[in-house]
């Protein structure tokens, strides 16, 4: 009924998510639009800046004949003006789904606890289950089955690393985190995923060795939204995690290179990998409205 986590689905479910969004894409291309979610209306709910994920669920909800009304916490005060569960209860009231962007992974939590229509996660600090679930359907369309692929995702133990984590911990997969000591991620969703006896997980130190046989080179800002005031700290520590020209001539060639945006150029990635051949950057953004149209389908009646 929500979508907090990608550890909360089954690889079956995955796949009919992913298919339905190959099938909904397809229908864009040729100019089809049906009208499946007439008059139902999502709440989206920011308490942290965006362009991808507003834009892509306001504009997939339209696209679906729906609507949304766009909320910020200034408007609302989540815990501060009322209580989690009154916000939660009210909304449910009135529209058919909500949509959160916020700080703690239990705000989101809370949230669904006490809503009666579906919650999707749209980032907290400990997950991004959308843009994961987005990611797999680039990787598929670009490379095939991810089951015989191997990610490596270099950088920062984020709330990215982590749902890429969940996902090896659902879907048979190889997954490489690649890391500095002390930026590791969330140690209880990375040993979950090492339980997981369909995937091969890792997580390393030295990125020319992970990504010597990578298929998919992943990486995310060093600084994520709310950390602003440690990013001169942050980056001193990680620049030996660069994604540049050096590393990407260590990769087989037809590695795809890939990044969630927003991107700090010229910390986590360098321009000329961001904008070379091996980039697939806009693909992924693109597939952020597509994917989500393929949740929304499934969780809102
Ligand atoms: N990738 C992503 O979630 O982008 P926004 O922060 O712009 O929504
Ligand atoms: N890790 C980043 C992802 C942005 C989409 C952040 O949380 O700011």
């Amino acid at each position: 009924m929500h979508l907090l986590s990608i550890a909360d689905l089954t690889g079956d479910r995955i796949h009919c998510i992913l298919n339905k969004a190959v099938e909904m894409k397809a229908e864009v291309r040729a100019g089809i639009f049906a009208d499946v979610l007439k008059n139902k209306v999502l709440a989206l709910v920011f308490h942290k800046p965006s362009l991808r994920t507003r834009v892509s669920f306001e504009v997939g909800m339209s696209q679906l004949g729906g609507r949304s009304v766009y909320i910020t916490d200034q408007e609302i005060g989540i815990g501060a003006r009322e209580s989690i569960g009154d916000v939660a209860r009210v909304l449910s009231r009135y529209v058919d789904g909500i949509m959160i962007r916020t700080f703690s992974h239990q705000i989101a939590v809370d949230l669904a606890r006490a809503a009666s229509v579906p919650v999707i996660n749209g980032l907290t600090d400990l997950l991004h289950p959308c843009q994961i679930l987005s990611d797999l359907l680039t990787i598929q369309e670009k490379r095939g089955d991810l089951e015989f692929l191997k990610v490596v995702y270099i950088g920062d133990g984020n709330n990215v690393a982590n749902s890429w984590l969940n996902a090896a911990s659902v879907l048979p997969m190889s997954l490489t985190i690649c890391t500095v000591k002390g930026q590791e991620p969330d140690k209880k969703i990375a040993a979950n995923a090492k339980a997981f006896a369909g995937s091969k997980v890792e997580v390393i130190y030295d990125p020319a060795e992970a990504v010597r046989d990578a298929d998919v080179i992943y990486t995310d800002v060093w600084t994520s939204m709310g950390q602003e005031k440690e990013r001169g700290k942050r980056r001193k520590g990680m620049t030996s995690l660069q994604v540049n020209g050096a590393l990407l001539r260590k990769a087989p060639e037809d590695v795809i290179v890939m990044h969630c945006l927003p991107a700090h150029r010229g910390e986590e990635i360098t321009d000329e990998v961001i904008d070379g051949p091996n980039s697939v950057v806009l693909d992924q953004a693109e597939n952020r409205m597509h994917l989500q149209k393929a949740i929304l389908t499934g969780l809102i009646h």
